[in-house]
C-alpha cells in the first residue's frame, strides 16, 4: 500500500478516535506534515464539534483556515484537550524524532501543553532505535557554527539545512549518523548547548498514543 494511503487511514483514525470525546468549547492542537494535513482534511468534516485549533505552524494555520476551523493565538487559549501530529521516526516507547517539516520548537511547545498527544504514522516511522532519520534542531542564525562544533563533539554529523527558515526565524541543523540509544539524555545535551532553540528529539514528552498505519490496518500503540 502506498504510504499516502497508510497516512489517510492514520488521519482518519485520529478524528474518528478524537470526536466521541469533544465538546464545543475544545481546542484541538494540530501538528505539520503530510499526514497532519490529511487529519485537517477529515478534522473539517467534524467543524461543528469543538471550538478550535492552535496550529503548529504557519502553513496549518493556512490549511485549516481554508476549511473555515478557527485558529487561535496558543496564548489565547486555556486548555488543549488533544495535540495530533505526524513523525520522522517512532520506537516502541512512543519516543519521536520530529521536525522533517520545519515545525519542531512550535510542534514541541504544544505538545508541552495538550492533555494527551497522539502520534499518527505510517508503518515507515517504526524503528528500534532512533536516528537513521536525521535529527534536526531548531538554531538562532548567529550560534550556527558554533552549535555545529558541539554536535560533532556529541557524535553526530550536522548539515545546515539549506535554504530553510523555520517560522521563527531561525535555522535548522540536521544531524546524521547518531544511533540514540538514550533518547532522553541527548535530548537534553543538546538543549544545552547556547544557541539551540530546541530539537526534535520528544523524548521528555512522548506521544501518549501512536496510530501506526500497516498493511493490516491501523494498530493503537499506547
Ligand atoms: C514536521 C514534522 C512532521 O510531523 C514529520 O516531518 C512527518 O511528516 P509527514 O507526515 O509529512 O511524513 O515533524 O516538522
Amino acid at each position: 500500500m502506498p504510504a499516502d494511503a497508510l497516512k489517510q487511514a492514520v488521519a482518519r483514525a485520529a478524528v474518528d478516535y478524537i470526536a466521541p470525546k469533544l465538546d464545543r468549547h475544545d481546542i484541538v492542537g494540530v501538528g505539520t506534515g503530510s499526514t497532519a494535513g490529511f487529519f485537517i482534511d477529515y478534522l473539517a468534516q467534524i467543524k461543528g464539534h469543538f471550538d478550535g485549533t492552535v496550529a503548529s505552524s504557519e502553513a496549518t494555520a493556512t490549511r485549516l483556515q481554508s476549511h473555515g476551523i478557527p485558529v487561535y493565538d496558543l496564548n489565547s487559549v486555556d486548555d488543549v484537550v488533544v495535540y495530533v501530529d505526524g513523525a520522522d521516526e517512532t520506537n516502541p516507547r512512543l519516543e519521536l524524532i520530529k521536525g522533517g517539516g520545519a515545525a519542531l520548537t512550535r510542534e514541541k511547545i504544544i505538545a508541552a501543553v495538550a492533555r494527551e498527544f497522539i502520534c499518527i504514522a505510517d508503518a515507515g516511522k517504526w524503528v528500534d532505535c532512533l536516528g537513521s532519520f536525521p535529527l534536526p534542531v531548531e538554531v538562532i542564525p548567529m550560534a550556527r557554527s558554533h552549535v555545529a562544533r558541539e554536535l560533532v563533539k556529541l557524535g553526530g554529523d550536522p548539515v545546515y539545512r539549506q535554504g530553510c527558515e523555520t517560522d521563527n526565524g531561525n535555522v535548522i541543523l540536521d544531524v546524521h549518523n547518531m544511533r540514540i540509544t538514550d533518547p532522553r539524555a541527548l535530548e537534553t545535551a543538546i538543549n544545552q548547548i547556547t544557541g539551540v532553540v530546541t530539537n526534535g528529539l520528544f523524548a521528555h514528552r512522548p506521544a501518549d498514543l501512536l496510530l501506526l498505519g500497516t498493511e493490516a490496518g491501523v494498530e493503537q500503540i499506547a
